[in-house]
């Protein structure tokens, strides 16, 4: 197989910055190059420039991206990841949100974790929501898992994890929402019933107009592979999809202020959190 000139290399990373809105520079040039070699060998494709041509010109219906940006998405996650952030929603954000809707007599809750993963962050929600509000059952309540990576959502449809996924999960959680078999463990049903997963782009307009009503927005690690300019597109997208009184959760190194003045920088003992006004 000829190797990836610099070009070639630059040309396949607009592609992927254009249909993914992530963005590879230089640095990385040796995690792409690796990658697209996996997939030009699956393909038996010698010439990058074939391959180049392929993604750029016959590829209409995105087929060939998808498969890409199932290898070149970094996938790490686990479950109660970013701890103290999470206490923060349970013990300030959730409970605030949840009696200002039982104020006005609205028994819904809608929850976007975007950018999901194998599913460890939104069953990890799931996990709080029952834990804060017994009566979730019994709301109309749900936690929408997104991701573009298929491989992952496929992982959320099973529900199934290994010891790496539960390391940092409470005791009593564990025993309460997840079941040991073998040497994994499932989420319960009832936890599992609140999540519904589907594929979604972050960087395709189309697909983030169909969000819409959500109380909480959970979008950590993900935007870190992002540039500036995609990250706050996909920002903007965010706040037109958060209900009035809603919140925001990047990860810890990223910034909603980066991005937009627009969401309401809240402090809750040492947590600062975004809301919308
Ligand atoms: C590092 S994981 C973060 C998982 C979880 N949010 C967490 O904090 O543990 C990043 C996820 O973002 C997804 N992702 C990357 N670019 C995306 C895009 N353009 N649209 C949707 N999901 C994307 C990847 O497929 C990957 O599963």
């Amino acid at each position: 197989m000829t190797e990836i000139s610099l070009e070639q290399y630059r040309r396949l990373s607009q592609q992927i910055y254009q249909k993914l809105g992530l963005h590879f520079d230089e640095k990385k040039i040796y995690f792409l190059k690796k990658r697209i070699e996996k997939r030009m060998e699956a393909l038996g494709i010698e010439e990058p420039a074939d391959y180049l041509f392929m993604i750029s010109y016959s590829d209409p219906h995105g087929v060939e991206m998808q498969a890409l940006a199932n290898l070149v998405t970094t996938n790490e996650t686990y479950m109660f990841r970013e701890y103290d952030q999470l206490q923060a929603f349970a013990n300030h954000c959730l409970p605030e949100v949840l009696s200002n809707k039982q104020a006005i007599g609205q028994r819904s809750l809608r929850i976007w974790s975007a950018g999901c993963s194998s599913g460890e962050e939104p069953y990890t929600l799931a996990m709080i929501v029952q834990e804060v509000f017994p009566q979730a059952q019994s709301w109309q309540c749900e936690i929408v898992a997104t991701d573009i990576d298929e491989n992952m959502l496929r992982h959320v449809a099973v529900a199934r994890y290994g010891a790496r996924s539960v390391g940092e999960v409470p005791e009593e959680y564990l025993k309460k929402y997840l079941t040991k078999e073998g040497e994994e463990w499932v989420v319960r049903r009832r936890t599992a019933e609140l999540v519904q997963s589907r594929h979604l782009n972050l960087n395709d307009r189309t697909d983030m107009r169909t969000m819409r009503g959500f109380d909480f927005i959970f979008c950590r690690n993900v935007l870190i592979y992002f540039d500036d300019l995609s990250r706050k597109a996909v920002v903007d997208h965010f706040y037109a999809a958060l209900n009035p009184g809603g919140y925001i959760f990047l990860g810890h190194s990223e910034s909603v202020g980066r991005s937009t003045t627009a969401f309401k920088l809240k402090r809750f003992e040492s947590h600062l959190v975004y809301v919308k006004e």
